[in-house]
Order: structure tokens, then C-alpha cells, then sequence
């Protein structure tokens, strides 16, 4: 093991006087303001990344987690200091807290890289803050390791356990259908999230918790403990104890984040049924160590990884039930020879030495063994065609198994604003078996890529019980919805994708066992379309010219790069994720539900 070297803790990251002497002696001076000795200024320095907000409830045990990471820290001889970034919750950030993630990255790097820390510990949950502090940690070159705020307590409505936001979204779905009254509608509202703490199923936050441990990055075992449990308060004291050592040690993130770990970040992606938002995150963390997303490959991977985590929305189980089951550790047994086990963790051993440690499985009904899977391969498809050269996804584990081979007339929708006006228009001329195209809501479009993708089904069809429709748009969707939904279509319309150029009445052709969306119209006419003059712009919202939003709309890259910003990308090219080796062509067990 290498140790760390260069100037550590309070020496570290001098402020530029001109006289590093008396920068230090100007620090030292301040800080003993509040209170602190020499023997705690010489210690190792462990910075926490502090992530609580009042408008963020998946971290509402954020104090509780720093108190125990600091005892952790102070346990292992070292100093902790907390400091705070941005903070994002999927209902608390306008127009999308995607459209904030790359901030919060830039905020993250940059604090690491300003700060006297020797260590960092990052405590993050909801859907992009995991992200952007990897992100973030990883262009920063500091120790650093994840701990994930937890799941949030599943809730019971009328004797029916409930949890967001899967059950949000249907329960919404039965009201717009007017299954159920609003009387109903505002009782469920207060059952749906038992706890501080983020979302109970596979949607992005529990994804990215997942792929953070099989990633190397957080402790093994830390990424399912919900919030309000001893387990979670043990997993932050442990974590700060390693941060220190971590620290000693020198085990920085560029050792951690290799080629093989992110093939196993992906393979854990694919088996727990994780959120398509995952692959995204996934390829914007790569791009930041100089990997570049292969879709192509994680489309043969996914052919030969079964989901075998029984989560909603593809399954019927909770992460406090996947944490019971025995988390992360007993899905990393079950995938084990389709892992890299010799890649290295944060404990500073092998993911193979993890494994050989780990509680001996036992009889459960969430983590399922390799012959009986949730669904025998494939849990996200990678799409390509005329509508989408570069790319397109869908989550056929959570989709309707009779519409992935589906033909239908186009239904286009400009925009999310459109979308909302119209969905529900009693005039809308819509059929079950119509695809709802949506455009306009991809990383530039909208800006920031919402999570608009989730259609809903027009209220006209929701009344005749209408649950599933092919969705297509170049936006995304939250984990913890279900459908038939193609999503990040890329190029996306607003920089010219072919989208762009679907007409109402228009034939799109789904195949997900040809990987292919189609539009069913010949090349000629749509490089007609192409050239026609393009109806007038509206004139940008007041504020579009000028700072953040500016620099988003001018840096922000597609999907398959991660909507990351160019210039944050590495500066070297390590080349393509999955590697060329990841994956045993012709391997594809071909799409299916198994029967239970
Ligand atoms: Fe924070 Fe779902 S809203 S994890």
C-alpha cells in the first residue's frame, strides 16, 4: 500500500499570500478561533461533505450521519470538518435537479480541491447528488468514499404497504383514471414516505447506492441499510474510521474507478432492474476517470445479466426487504463470475476479498439465484434506428411484455408544456395503439433532460383502463416508474436529432428483439423534411443568455456521454466502457419474462 504524500492536513492547500509561512500561521490562527488544539490541527483531516437541506428530506438524517462519521474519523486518530455543497431533491429543483447536477459537481471538485483535506467523506442519497459527488471526487484526485443516506420506511395505506415513488406513480395513475377519489388521493399522499430518507424502490437513489458499492467506492454492505436504522449509523462510523486510513494510505479514486470496476457498476445496473437514469450517471462518473460509455457492449452485457433483485418497479419488494436479504454483498455472490473480483475497493482490498468475507447466503425472496431470475436477461435494451443513430434505451423489465414488438401511428407532443396541455384534451385523436412521441426534453431542449419521459397515458384511454402505451421521447424517466418507454433518444430535437422530424400519423416500429426504433418513413422524405424551413422559433425566456443556464445549454453533451459538460471530461483517454473484454458475444438469452 502506497502512503499519501505532500503536505497534509491544515498544510495542505495553502491560500496563495506569497508566503506559505504565514498562510499557514493566518489559518491556524482562525481556526483556533473556534476552539480547536494543536494535537487536533495535526491530525489527518477528514472533510464531510454535508448534503442537508430543509428542502431535502432524503437527507434528513444528514446530522445524525455526521455526528457518527465524525466519531469514526476521531476513533481512527484523524480530524473531521464538515462543510456544505448543494443539495438536490427530485421535487425541490426547478426545472430538474439534472439541470443541477453538473453544479453540484463542479461545487464538489472544487471545495475537495480548495480545502486542507486529506480524506473526504461524501453523504449524498437522493437521485443526483451520489452522481455528482463522484463526479466531482473523481476529477478532484482526493481520497474520497461514499455514504449513502438510506431508503426511506415503506408506509401502509388501507392494509396495503405502499412506497415512493413507485406506488406514487400508480396510485396517481388510478386517480387520473378515476379509480379512486380525492379523498383517497389525499390520504395515500401522506402514507407514501414512512421516513426521511430516499426512495424505497429501484429508482435512481437506490440504484446509485447499489452501483456505488459494486463500483468500489462505499463500504461493502452500506448501500441498502434504510435511513433510521442502527445499521446506517454503524455503516457512517465505519466509513469514517476508513476514511482516515484511506488517507494514510493514499488510496486515491483513481485506483478505484478503473475499467473493471464500472463493468461491475454496470452489471449491478442491469441485475437489481436499476433505473435507466443509472446508465447516464454511470457514463458522466467515466467520463470524469476518461472512459466513454459503449452502448453497444452494455447492450450485449445486458443480454447476459438476468435481473435478479425482485424490486419494484420491475419486481414487488423494497430496499429495507433487499438490505434484510443480505444488500449488495448477496447479489455480488450471486453475479460472481460475470465480476471483475480483483478490482480494488476503498477497504483497500479486492472485491473478490469482500465477497470471500461475506455473510453465507441464506433462504430469502429478493436476491434470486441465477436459475430462477426476475427476468431472464436484459433489463435495460439499448435501441438504435432512424429515430435514434446515436442511441436509444428502454427498461423492458418494467414494460408491457405484449407492446415490445409494436407498430402504432405517432402522436407528437412539442414539448413538455404541449404535453401538459393536451394529454388530457377530450378532442386529443389518440388510440391504445397509438405511440406517443415526445421531443423537445432532451439535455439542451429543455434544458436538462426532466424526467418528462413518463408520459402519462391521455385520460380518455386511462377511463377505458388503458395502463401501457410506447412512449418515445428524448428526455428521461424517473427509476421508480414502469411502462413501455423508449427514453434518451440521441441525437436529441433540439440540436437536429431525427425526432425533430416525426410527423403526427407517422409510423414508429418498436423492436426490442431487433433492438431497433423505427420510423417508418423513407430516407428521401425525411431529408425533404430536413431541409423544409423550420417553423419560427419562440423567442428564449428571459434569462436564457446568460449565466448557468448559458453555460448548460452551450457544454451540455447527450446521453451516452452522461449530459456531463465537455470541459469537465479527463484531460487523457483511457478508452471505451464496457472494455472489449466485458462481455461473451452471442450470449443473448433473448427478452421474456420468466413465469413465476
Ligand atoms: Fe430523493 Fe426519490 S426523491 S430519492
Amino acid at each position: 500500500m502506497s502512503e499519501a504524500s505532500g503536505p497534509r492536513g491544515l498544510q495542505g492547500n495553502l491560500t496563495n499570500y506569497g508566503d506559505a509561512g504565514f498562510a499557514l500561521f493566518l489559518r491556524k490562527a482562525f481556526i483556533k478561533g473556534a476552539g480547536y488544539t494543536d494535537d487536533a490541527l495535526d491530525r489527518t483531516v477528514v472533510g464531510i461533505v454535508d448534503t442537508g437541506s430543509g428542502f431535502n428530506p432524503c437527507h434528513g438524517n444528514m446530522p445524525q450521519l455526521i455526528e457518527a462519521v465524525k466519531r469514526g474519523v476521531m476513533l481512527a486518530g484523524g480530524l473531521p470538518v464538515e462543510f456544505p455543497t448543494i443539495s438536490l431533491h427530485e421535487a425541490f429543483s426547478q426545472p430538474t435537479s439534472m439541470y443541477l447536477r453538473n453544479l453540484m459537481s463542479m461545487d464538489t471538485e472544487e471545495m475537495i480541491k480548495a480545502l486542507p483535506v486529506d480524506a473526504v467523506v461524501l453523504i449524498g442519497g437522493c437521485d443526483k447528488t451520489v452522481p455528482a459527488q463522484l463526479m466531482g471526487a473523481a476529477s478532484a484526485e482526493k481520497p474520497a468514499i461514499q455514504l449513502v443516506t438510506g431508503s426511506m420506511l415503506t408506509g401502509s395505506h388501507r392494509g396495503v404497504r405502499v412506497g415512493a415513488c413507485t406506488d406514487c406513480r400508480a396510485f396517481w395513475g388510478r386517480y387520473r383514471a378515476e379509480e379512486i377519489d380525492s379523498e383517497e388521493i389525499a390520504d395515500v399522499n401522506g402514507r407514501l414516505v414512512g421516513s426521511v430518507g430516499t426512495c424505497s424502490v429501484a429508482g435512481t437513489a437506490s440504484t446509485m447506492a447499489c452501483v456505488a458499492e459494486a463500483l468500489g467506492v462505499s463500504l461493502p454492505g452500506s448501500a441498502t441499510p434504510p435511513a433510521v436504522t442502527a445499521d446506517r449509523t454503524r455503516y457512517a462510523e465505519l466509513t469514517g474510521q476508513r476514511a482516515v486510513r484511506m488517507a494514510d494510505e493514499g488510496l486515491g479514486l483513481d485506483r478505484i474507478l478503473t475499467q473493471g470496476a464500472f463493468e461491475n457498476a454496470f452489471r449491478v445496473l442491469l441485475a437489481m432492474g436499476g433505473s435507466t437514469n443509472g446508465l447516464v450517471h454511470l457514463a458522466a462518473v467515466a467520463g470524469r476517470m476518461g472512459y466513454s460509455l459503449d452502448l453497444d457492449r452494455f447492450d450485449a452485457m445486458s443480454r447476459e445479466t438476468p435481473v435478479l433483485v425482485n424490486l419494484k418497479p420491475a419486481g414487488s419488494h423494497y430496499m429495507e426487504d433487499l438490505h434484510r436479504a443480505g444488500g449488495v454483498p448477496r447479489l455480488l455472490r450471486e453475479l460472481r463470475d460475470l465480476l471483475n473480483t480483483d478490482e480494488l475497493t476503498v477497504t483497500g482490498r479486492t472485491l473478490g476479498e469482500e465477497l470471500d468475507d461475506s455473510e453465507e447466503p441464506f433462504p430469502q425472496d429478493v436476491i434470486r439465484p441465477r436459475d430462477r431470475p426476475i427476468y431472464p436477461a436484459g433489463g435495460i435494451a439499448v435501441l438504435r434506428g432512424n429515430l435514434a443513430p446515436n442511441g436509444a434505451i428502454i427498461k423492458q423489465a418494467a414494460a408491457d411484455q405484449d407492446l415490445l414488438e409494436h407498430r402504432g401511428r405517432a402522436v407528437v407532443f412539442e414539448g413538455a408544456e404541449d404535453l401538459a396541455r393536451r394529454i388530457d384534451s377530450e378532442d386529443l385523436d389518440v388510440r391504445a395503439d397509438d405511440v406517443l412521441v415526445l421531443r423537445g426534453i432532451g439535455p439542451v431542449g429543455a434544458p436538462g433532460m426532466p424526467e418528462a419521459g413518463y408520459i402519462p397515458i391521455p385520460r380518455t384511454l386511462a377511463r377505458q383502463g388503458v395502463k401501457d402505451m410506447v412512449r418515445v421521447s428524448d428526455g428521461r424517466m424517473s427509476g421508480t416508474a414502469a411502462g413501455t418507454i423508449v427514453l434518451h433518444v440521441s441525437p436529441e430535437s433540439a440540436i437536429g436529432g431525427p425526432l425533430a422530424l416525426v410527423r403526427e400519423g407517422d409510423i414508429v416500429r418498436l423492436s426490442v428483439r431487433d433492438r431497433a426504433i423505427e420510423l417508418e418513413v423513407s430516407d428521401e422524405e425525411l431529408r425533404r423534411r430536413a431541409e423544409e424551413p423550420r417553423p419560427e422559433a419562440s423567442p428564449p425566456p428571459p434569462g436564457a443568455g446568460r449565466g448557468y443556464r448559458k453555460l448548460f445549454t452551450e457544454q451540455v453533451n447527450q446521453a451516452e456521454a452522461g449530459c456531463d459538460f465537455g470541459f469537465l471530461r479527463a484531460e487523457t483517454d483511457r478508452g471505451p466502457v464496457p472494455g472489449p473484454a466485458s462481455v461473451s458475444a452471442s450470449t443473448a438469452a433473448g427478452p421474456g419474462r420468466t413465469d413465476d
